[in-house]
């Protein structure tokens, strides 16, 4: 029962028309080092209602997980915190934390809500959690094999950045920076196996973030993958196979984060890729630009039917400040928040047409970096 009820709960945001106007409801939540808030947006600014420390945490990501479940990494350490998050009396409780692998920088629920995986981008390992009934137990820890990828500096170890739950929830693809390659893990039977491994990037792109495609769909057909140092976004065609590897890929398109043709700087480092919940437009945050902000591209996704998407890089607009390590996109899509390190704006909204999803390049609702002592925030997500 309860399980059926989560599904519900996650689903249902996906399934809502997309609409011009923000709910005056929306409640999101957004952290920096030793911090998590919680903040209502309007459409028009952020009203944060929970400003609270955490001392010796680094909360660099976060999941929450309904009803009242909010767990987060500890990027300068090896626990992994469970919160009780509650937006009617406005308040954020540390329960409980329990010790993981080492840096671990991502954390996914499964479909279900009963798992949660972490990835230890620090460790070259990923946490498989038992979460049932707002629990957190640790279940296994899963070495990312190699080889390494070619950078010397970057990849001289496994580092696996993310793990992406796929629409059947059976499958996690881990993204792995430093050895070029995703792992497709299989939960059946809470076995959660490494079941393949597809070198299918250039040789030091390192994998960062990725997105299954079409959301709210009960099969993917593609996966989208963005990489950090080769700052590329790789489109893949997907195979279910019954031939025990879970999922095979067919590489259909490698495209410039910065645009065709385009010059990438030197030291760039892609870092966000959000599929916005019409399966009409990609976003990506581009990092280390060199320019006075960093940027959000928008990339059109060309649905030519019999499977055929084709990704079109449309432009970029200012992300408010410098290192956009995180951003989201609102439930009903109308909205991207985004966080950034460093620079002028902290957290700021973009407002997203409905129509053609291009980016307004007026901010709407914004947090000063000032605001957080220097430690500017890494996440930001709606959760209500
Ligand atoms: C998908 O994988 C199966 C093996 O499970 C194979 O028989 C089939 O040809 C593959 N399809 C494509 C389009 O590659
Ligand atoms: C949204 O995009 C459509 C199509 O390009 C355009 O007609 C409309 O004016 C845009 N809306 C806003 C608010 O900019
Ligand atoms: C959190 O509260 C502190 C102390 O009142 C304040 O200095 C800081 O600006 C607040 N930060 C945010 C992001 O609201």
């Amino acid at each position: 029962m309860r399980i059926s009820t989560l599904s519900a709960a996650f689903i249902a945001p996906a399934l809502a028309a997309p609409t011009t106007s923000q709910a005056s409801s929306t409640k999101v939540v957004y952290a920096n080092s030793g911090h998590i808030y919680l903040a209502s947006y309007d459409g028009s600014k952020f009203t944060t209602a929970v400003n609270s420390s955490f001392p010796n945490t680094d909360p660099s990501w976060l999941a929450f997980v309904p009803p009242n479940s909010l767990y987060a990494v500890n990027d300068i350490a090896s626990n992994t915190f469970l919160y009780n998050i509650n937006t009617n009396t406005n308040t954020i409780k540390q329960t409980t934390n329990k010790q993981g692998s080492g840096g671990v920088v991502h954390l996914e629920a499964n479909k279900a809500g009963t798992r949660m995986l972490g990835a230890g981008y620090g460790s070259g390992k990923i946490d498989v959690w038992n979460i049932e009934n707002g629990g957190l137990s640790l279940i296994k820890s899963i070495t990312s094999p190699g080889p390494l990828g070619p950078d010397p500096d970057r990849q001289d170890a496994p580092h696996p950045h993310q793990t992406v739950n796929d629409p059947t929830g059976r499958y996690f693809f881990a993204n792995d920076l430093g050895t070029d390659s995703i792992l497709v893990i299989d939960s059946q039977n809470d076995a959660f196996n490494i079941v393949n491994r597809m070198a299918v990037v250039p040789a030091g792109s390192g994998p960062r973030h990725g997105v299954f495609y079409p959301f709210g769909a009960a099969k993917a057909t593609h996966y989208f993958l963005l990489c950090e140092m080769g700052n590329v976004v790789i489109s893949y065609k997907l195979n279910y196979t019954d031939n025990g590897k879970g999922i095979e890929f067919t590489t259909t398109q490698v495209l410039n984060t910065f645009g065709p043709n385009s010059q990438k700087p030197a030291g760039a480092g892609a870092g966000e890729l959000v599929l916005s919940p019409d399966n009409k437009d990609l976003y990506l945050s581009n990092r280390l630009t060199g320019q006075a902000t960093d940027n959000i591209a928008h990339i059109k996704l060309i649905d030519n039917g019999a499977d055929n998407v084709q990704l079109l890089w449309i432009n970029s607009v200012s992300s408010g400040g410098t290192g956009p390590r995180m951003f989201s996109i609102s439930n009903d899509g109308s909205s991207l928040f985004v966080t950034n390190q460093d620079g002028a704006l902290g957290v700021a909204a973009i407002s997203r047409n409905a129509t053609d999803g291009s980016l307004d390049t007026k901010f709407h609702g914004t947090i000063s970096n000032s605001a957080f002592g220097g430690q500017g925030p890494q996440y930001i997500k709606q959760i209500q």
